[in-house]
């Protein structure tokens, strides 16, 4: 099997990387990919968010699948351009990507499909805004109706700074605060029928400790030690099925990965949001903890074959990544900063230094983003995985480099410790 691989980041290396484990897959091609990435496929120069351009290099190149890693391709209705084509895509239709496109959308599904989730409020107004954050009360959570790159969230409990992001907006959605720790669990769909992969959890602020701005994520693990066995089994029958079985009686059936963000909160999980893709860094541990084959696992689900395919399988042990951003980060980002040590770590086995934001030049590899790179490592159990995620960071440099040093550090399972600091946004 052929398989196409959209995107640039940390998410559509890891994915590449799984698919070019797998026994049944003769080529991987990715669009327009990285320089990680070109070490397992080959790369072609196309605009990910032009559908028809994605749709040709599909069929010029005789592919089987076309996998759609990121959230802004899918919401502008790549996979329907693919999937007219002929061609079968992984990744959610425009309509059926909306439960990530809009918040208001997707609180309006949760609400039809008995999700349990935070309660909200829709406000376009600055009457309705204050309204609504008298009746939730601090600490206030308003969040930016349309898509907006991971910055649209603001957890305050200043009165002033939820309403100036407000103001910010076009339209929001205020909600109740939830209070517990955080996990991402990744269900893939077919339209009807879901396998839920083990759950990760997400170090979202740039400082230890949980500290500092939001960022895309600087950090991640799998499994969950601390949470109970059956979770992804719960999470699927209470959250994924109701919500494939809203979006199939509005005609919107959703394939793809519906990524579950939860708080685990003392009245039970709670969804805090959707998103249509793969998680990032999330989902590189649970991808490298993969042992059945994911092309035919992605295949299955795009051709709506799902229950017909066995489950997924994963290792023993635990994975952890680690990810080392540029200087400026998450405020802005270091370009050009020449970066060595990753050829050393290539040859380590267990470890693999996971391509986000990296260029090739004449000066040799450079930083070209935000998130640069992540070291994703695999053990025995998480502390085994973590000691060496943590021993190829340590070989790895950049000027201005930055990561935390408490990834999937003991205790695990604690609350993000400042979900509510000041300089939250
Ligand atoms: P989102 O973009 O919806 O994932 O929100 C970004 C981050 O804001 C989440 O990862 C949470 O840490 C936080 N957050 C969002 N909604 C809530 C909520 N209702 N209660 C507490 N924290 C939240
Ligand atoms: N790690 C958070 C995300 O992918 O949205």
């Amino acid at each position: 099997m052929k398989t196409l691989v959209i995107g640039t980041g940390g998410r559509e290396h890891a994915l590449a990387l799984a698919l070019s484990r797998d026994p049944g897959i003769t080529e991987v091609h990715a669009a327009p990919g990285n320089p990680g990435i070109a070490a397992v496929a080959t790369l072609h120069d196309v605009d990910p968010m032009d559908g028809a351009a994605v749709a040709d290099l599909g069929a010029r190149l005789g592919v089987d699948l076309v996998v759609v890693g990121p959230e802004a391709p899918l919401v502008a209705g790549v996979a329907d351009a693919v999937t007219e084509r002929g061609i079968a895509c992984f990744g959610p239709s425009r309509a059926a990507a909306r439960l990530e496109g809009s918040k208001a959308f997707s609180k309006e599904v949760m609400a039809a499909a008995g999700v349990p989730t935070a309660a909200s409020r829709v406000c376009s107004t600055a009457a309705e805004v204050e309204q609504a954050l008298d009746a939730f009360g601090p600490p206030y959570v308003v969040k930016d109706d349309a898509l907006a790159a991971g910055k649209g969230v603001v957890v305050t409990t200043d009165r002033a700074e939820a309403l100036e992001h407000a103001a910010s907006c076009d339209r929001v959605v205020v909600e109740e605060f939830l209070d517990g720790p955080e996990v991402s669990i990744f269900a893939v769909c077919d339209g009807t029928t879901a396998r839920a992969l083990p759950p990760a959890q997400d170090f979202k602020r740039i400082f230890d400790g949980g500290r500092g701005a939001n960022t895309g994520g600087m950090g991640a693990y799998s499994p969950l030690p601390w949470t109970p066995a059956d979770l992804a089994e719960r999470v699927l029958a209470t959250v994924v099925q109701p919500t494939l079985d809203e979006m199939v009686r509005r005609g919107t059936p959703f394939v793809g990965v519906l990524y579950v963000g939860l708080a685990l909160t003392a009245a039970g999980p709670r969804v805090i949001e959707f998103n249509c893709r793969f998680g990032d860094p999330d989902s590189q541990p649970v991808l490298a903890l993969l042992t059945s084959p994911l092309g035919e696992l992605l295949r299955a689900a795009a051709d709506g074959d799902l229950g017909v395919v066995p489950a997924p399988t994963f290792a023993d042990g635990a994975a952890v990544t680690v990810v080392m951003a540029s200087a400026g980060y998450p405020e802005s980002s270091s370009k050009g900063d020449v970066i060595v040590g990753t050829e050393t770590l290539a040859k380590e086995r267990d470890v693999e230094v996971i391509h986000a934001g990296t260029s090739r030049t004449d000066a040799g590899l450079v930083t070209a983003g935000g998130r640069v790179l992540a070291v994703c490592a695999t053990g025995a159990d998480v502390a085994d995985a973590r000691a060496k995620a943590y021993e190829g960071v340590a070989t790895i440099s950049f000027p201005g480099a930055q990561w935390r040093r408490d990834i999937a550090a003991v205790p695990l399972g604690v609350v993000e410790g400042a979900s509510l600091t000041e300089e939250t946004t």
